[in-house]
This record gives C-alpha cells, structure tokens and sequence, in this order.
C-alpha cells in the first residue's frame, strides 16, 4: 500500500513521487513534502510551525496549510469559505481523524470538523502509484440542523517546495484559437486564471504546470495539476509575502454560492497533480496514459477514421448528398460517416430547430435508417451531431416549453448563434433530454455521437430555483453529467466526442463520459499544428479528433495536410465530391498509412521534438510503450531562404538497440538517432511522416 502512517503524519508514494503531510504543534494539517521519492517514510520533512511575524501575521499566514478557510489573521487564498445561519463567516476547520483505505485506487481520507459549528470536511487523497499522479478531492457536510452556505470550495491547494521560485506555465485562446502556451514567472500576488463561461472554456485550461524557470521538454522538476470539471473554474496561483507559492483549483466561487441542507453533502471535482524530473513532456506522458488507461470510455480501443459532413454540407445536408458523401468516403477507406449538424426538424440555418431532435421530414423522407443502413452497407459505421444543451427560440420545443432556458425574468434573453440555454440544472429538463436522445439511439444503429454546444453563458437565472439560484453553475454541469452518464450506460457502445465549437470543453470531467474531443473549429493545418501542440500538453493523442478539410487548400499541400490530421485522431472533413480522383487516391494512401501507425500515435508515448508554437520548422515522435516501433512528425511552415533546418533528436528509443528510419539508409543504434540526430530537407510548407522500426 504506498500510504504510510508514520508519527510526523501521511507519506503518499508513487513510483517515482511522494506527498507528505501532518499535523504541526498548533495542530493544524500542514503540507510536508511534494517531490522524488526518497527511501524511506521517516525521511520527510517534518511539519513545519511557523512563528507569527509581528501583531500584522499570525502563524497562520506563513502555515502551507493543505486546505486552509477562512479564519484567523490570515490573507492567503483560502480554498473554503462558508457562512452559518448565526451569521458567522468563517470556518475552523481541525484535524479529527484519518483513515487509510485499500482498493483501486487506495485512498487517505482525513476528516476535519468545525470547532463551534456542526459542519465537517474530509479532505481525500487517492493514489495513482504507477501513474505517478496524486488526486485530491474534498466533501464537506451539514451534521447540524440549519442551513449552511458555501461560498467558495475548492478541491485543493497544492504547495510548490518551500524557497523555490517558479514559473507558471498555462494555456490561453479563443475560439478557433485554442491552447496557446504562455509561460510566466510568478511573482508576489496571485495569477488568477478561470472561466465563467459555464464551460472549462477555449479560453484558459483548468490546468497548470509550474516549475523553476529551466525545465525544458526533457528535463527538469515539474509539478502539475489539472482539475476534472467541466463548468465555471478558477485557478489561484499564489505567491505569499513569505514567499510561499500555493496554486489553488476549484469551481469558480464568482456569482457561486451553495445552500447546504442539514444532512446535506457536498462534493467538490477532483485535482490530479504529478511531479516530474522528465521535464514538460515527462509531465504530458503521465497525463496521457492516466487520461488513456483510466479516464476514457473506450481508451483502450483504437478509434476509428472519421468522415464529418460539417465542413463539407453544414446545414444543406440530405439523404442523397450525404449518400454521396459516404460513398466516396467509404472507398477511401473511412470507417465511421458522421452526420453534422442540419439533420434534424427545421434546421435549414442556424437560426431554427435546435430543441427538435427529430429528422426532419422534408431532408429525410423516410428518416435517417436509410441513410444509415446505406453507410452500414458500405462497411461503415454511423455518427450523429447533437446540441443537446440548446434550443432555437424557432423550435417546437421553445414554443412548449419558453421557462426551460436560464434567464432572469425581467430582461432580455440574450441570443448567441439564435440560440438559448436550457436549463440543464433543472431535473425536468435533464429527463426530457434523457427521453429524446435515448430514443435516438434506440431507434437507430448510431455508434457515434458528436455533443456540440457553441455559445457561452448570459442571464443565468433559475426562477423558481429550490436552493440559491447561484447553484445554478453546479448543478447545470451535474445535470450535464447525468444526461450525458444515464445514456451512456443505456449505451454503453457508443462513443462520444465533446464539443463546444472545437476546445470548448475540453477537460478531465467530460473524458469520464467521451472518448475525443473536437480540438478547433480551426482546420487551418499550420494553426492547428500549434493548437495540437497546446492540446497535447494536457491530453493523449488518442482523444485528439483532426480531420483533413478544404481550409488552407490554397497554400498547404495536401500531404502536409494528412500528416498534421495523421498526429491525432484521424478525420476527413473535406467536400469529397470536389476533390479530384486523383486527390481522393492520395487521401485513401494516407487514410491506409495512417491505419498502420496508429496503434503508435493513439498508444504510445509523445514526444514534442520541436515546438510549432515557437518553430516554423517542428516535429514530433510517437514511440510504442515498449519501443519496438516509432513515428516521426516533421512540419515546415515559411522559413525565409537562406534557411538551414536544423537536426532532429529523436527520443524515447532504446538507446542500446537498433532501429531503422525510413528514408535512411541503415540501422543505427537508438543513442546515435537520440543523440546524434537527424537531418530532413523540408521546403516551405513540406512535411514528412516516418516510420521508425527496431531490428532484431
Ligand atoms: C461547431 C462545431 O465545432 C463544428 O464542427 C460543427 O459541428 C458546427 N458547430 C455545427 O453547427
């Protein structure tokens, strides 16, 4: 069991990692320890107790508490904020018990109670031993007899070592932008990232990575931390006039208050945290696997190559051009023709029919079985776009049902994209969803759904609402988890991808339910090199949905095309009926290429060689989990002439073991290619793919 009971406290150990914790003298729960393993439980720093700094600083402004409230002459960011029926406002959280739990994963659960008010917390620690990742959640309950609200209550605090200073790294975009990295020292004060856009946002990423200024993709300490929820978040990165750095993740407390019922609990999302010596990558490949192994529905089964009509028909979709469509598809060796948006009753534009999740009449006569059964013919199989979470005020269901979006009474209901917000929150509301999708999926042979939602948050009114209608940023994201969790058990085959107008939603809570993720409404290859790259630092290759389409036909061949697409999940989203003969050829060689590596793109391990996010000319390297075969990625965008390309360093091979490239001539041993490299001649916008194979 790698928790340990020791007299100075708990020792959580990974394979390589350990987090300590105890109790100081004054009693409170301090953090020891986040770092490499050492040898043995007794070998952790002990718990520090901190002396007050003059009648301006308790004690406990210079405590790294593991959870600290609001109380006391304390400054710090607190992760706990509550305020009891008396009144009183803040909370005063001791250590009552602890215990030890076995199973899969095993689990330290520490139990704190309020010294004055009937209200506990047990903070829980899971261990993840061979992925090298600690989680952290929180619950807290109302044992007493009047209401109690929670104001703000985050799943943990994780503290850097004590002395260091740090540099935050984090993702920043927009739609069509996504995941650009940013990396800044941190300084007094707190970096306060967040969404409040009722999604975890294109915008920022609940997720962090921090380290001393000098960790490279290689190497270096890192630690790291993502949080597994998909609505409103914040991140508190924190550096205290004692020059103690803490980053903080929660639900966002901004316009959030929770009324706790007597006997009532609340749960918070979880944090998963690593620390690394393998620099940013090592950090990335811990994410991946966890996120592949023990996330992901279906993260042990290759995903399929993907047709998507969005960018070829949009809303303009019927049987026949879709027949179309997965003929050409089907030949070149597609094995799932997804049905985008525009299928369902009165969807003509974006302006009507999102409510109605039924075929519409006049573009599918006969329904959508014999479209289907045309592409099951065809040895495909089928996928559906759905907007669950939207209703056009043009829409039956609008008309029926005008209370169900969130609004505030008295004013305007603000559109985006025509459409408003039902109120998932509400338990009808969820029913109702549950009803029409299960039907869906009941009435046709669909593997695949695609779950859009393309506009952010406004009036966020809950009239009528049981508790605070400020719950309402929790309880829409519950309702999301049980629509979304209730059809999926139903159909447990089926296989998801979460899409909020691309990286939306993209983030640990909504992999618990889909398996990829629509990265970018931006198929432009060369910003979606760079959008991939930021993908990739949080998650696996795997969940990574890239189709080839017609954006940056123009300038960026076809093949550099392909092999962006090749890195993740492979699509086609391009209008095949316009694609020459010739061009379709070319795609079904790649589609088959693709086929071919796979297994090392969507399993293996990722190695960013060269950033596109820093470099016109970059690359990246797959490599199976026991290194037998690998996959370079190289991409030049414009480099001015004269232009001399640097060598690429392989890594991850076996250095001690040969392996052969295609495109050069002889074995060479894995230490040579790592690090004596090798060199591509690439021009402007070229790109290459090559496979990498041990001999015996
Ligand atoms: C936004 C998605 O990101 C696109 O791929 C497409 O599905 C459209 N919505 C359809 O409205």
């Amino acid at each position: 069991m790698p928790i340990y009971t020791t007299n100075q406290g708990w020792v959580l150990e990974t394979a390589t990692t350990a987090y300590a914790l105890g109790l100081n003298q004054a009693g409170l729960l301090v953090h020891r320890y986040w770092g490499a393993r050492l040898k043995a439980p007794d070998d952790y720093p002990t718990a520090p107790n901190p002396g007050s700094w003059s009648a301006f600083n308790n004690p406990a402004q210079r405590t790294p508490e593991e959870y600290p409230g609001y109380e006391d002459i304390k400054f710090i960011d607190p992760c706990l904020k509550v305020t009891f029926a008396d009144g009183v406002r803040n909370v005063v959280l001791r250590f009552d018990s602890a215990e030890v739990r076995a199973g899969e994963p095993p689990e330290l659960r520490i139990h704190l109670r309020d010294t004055t008010y009937p209200f506990q917390a047990t903070l829980h620690y899971r261990v993840y031993e061979t992925y090298d990742l600690i989680e952290r959640a929180v619950t807290v309950t109302n044992a007493g007899d009047a209401p109690i609200t929670i104001e703000r209550i985050w799943s943990a605090q994780w503290h850097m070592p004590a002395g260091g200073n740090y540099r935050l790294t984090h993702a920043v975009g927009r739609h069509m932008d996504e995941m650009h990295i940013r990396r800044e020292p941190l300084t007094e004060g707190i970096k306060l990232l967040e969404s409040r856009r009722l999604t975890s946002s294109h915008h920022h990423s609940p997720w962090f990575a921090a380290d001393h200024g000098s960790a490279d993709e290689d190497a270096g300490e890192v630690w790291f931390s993502v949080l597994a929820w998909s609505g409103n978040w914040k991140l508190s990165a924190e550096v205290t006039d004692f020059g103690s750095t803490r980053v903080s993740m929660g639900i966002n407390d901004w316009d959030f208050a929770w009324r706790l019922e007597p006997g009532e609990v609340f749960s918070t999302p979880s944090s998963y945290a690593g620390y690394t010596v393998a620099g940013f990558g090592g950090a990335s490949r811990r994410l991946h696997d966890f996120i592949r192994d023990t996330l992901l529905p279906h993260g042990r089964t290759i995903h399929k190559v993907i047709y998507n009509s969005w960018e070829a028909t949009e809303f303009a979709v019927d049987e026949e051009s879709q027949v179309a469509l997965a003929e050409l598809a089907a030949a070149m060796g597609v094995e799932l023709f997804v049905l985008d948006d525009g299928w369902f009753h009165g969807r003509d534009h974006d302006a009507a029919g999102l409510g109605d999740w039924w075929p519409d009449e006049r573009k599918f006569p006969n329904g959508l079985t014999p479209l289907i059964e045309r592409v099951n013919k065809l040895g495909m199989e089928f996928g559906l776009w759905v907007e669950p979470e939207m209703v056009n005020p043009d829409s039956e269901l609008y008309r029926a049902h005008p209370d169900w979006v969130l609004h505030f009474p008295t004013r305007a209901r603000t559109e985006a994209r025509n459409q408003l917000i039902l109120n998932i929150a509400r338990t009808d509301v969820q029913d109702y969803l549950i009803d029409q999708l299960d039907r869906l999926l009941a009435q046709h042979n669909i593997t695949f759904i695609k779950w859009d939602m393309n506009r952010n948050v406004s009036e966020p009114g809950w009239p009528g609402a049981a508790g605070d209608p400020r719950e309402v940023w929790v309880r829409y994201v519950h309702g999301l988890y049980r629509i979304w969790g209730t059809l999926r058990d139903r159909h447990p085959d089926v296989i998801w991808q979460s899409c909020s107008g691309g990286a939306g939603r993209a983030d640990l809570g909504i992999l618990r339910l889909a398996d990829q993720i629509w990265v970018s409404d931006n198929t432009e290859p060369t910003a979606r090199l760079a959008i991939q790259e930021g993908f990739s630092q949080i998650f696996p290759a795997i969940t990574m949905e890239a189709w080839v389409t017609d954006m940056g036909a123009e300038y960026v061949p076809f093949e550099f095309r392909c092999h962006v697409s090749m890195c993740g999940t492979l699509g086609i989203g391009g209008h095949l009926v316009h694609w020459t003969p010739d061009r379709r050829a070319e795609a079904a060689r790649w589609i088959a290429h693709y086929k071919g590596i796979r297994h090392i793109v969507q399993f293996g391990d990722l190695f960013r060689l060269r950033s596109p996010q820093a470099h016109p000319y970059s690359a990246l390297q797959y490599v199976s989990k026991d290194r037998s075969e690998s996959v370079l990625f190289a991409f030049r965008t414009h480099l001015p002439p004269p232009a001399q390309l640097p060598p690429l360093y392989l890594r991850g091979l076996d250095p001690d073991l040969a392996y052969e490239i295609e495109g050069f001539a002889g074995a060479r041993s894995g230490s040579a290619w790592m690090n004596g490299g090798l060199s591509l001649e690439l021009a402007d916008f070229g790109s290459a793919v090559r496979r990498i194979r041990r001999v015996e």
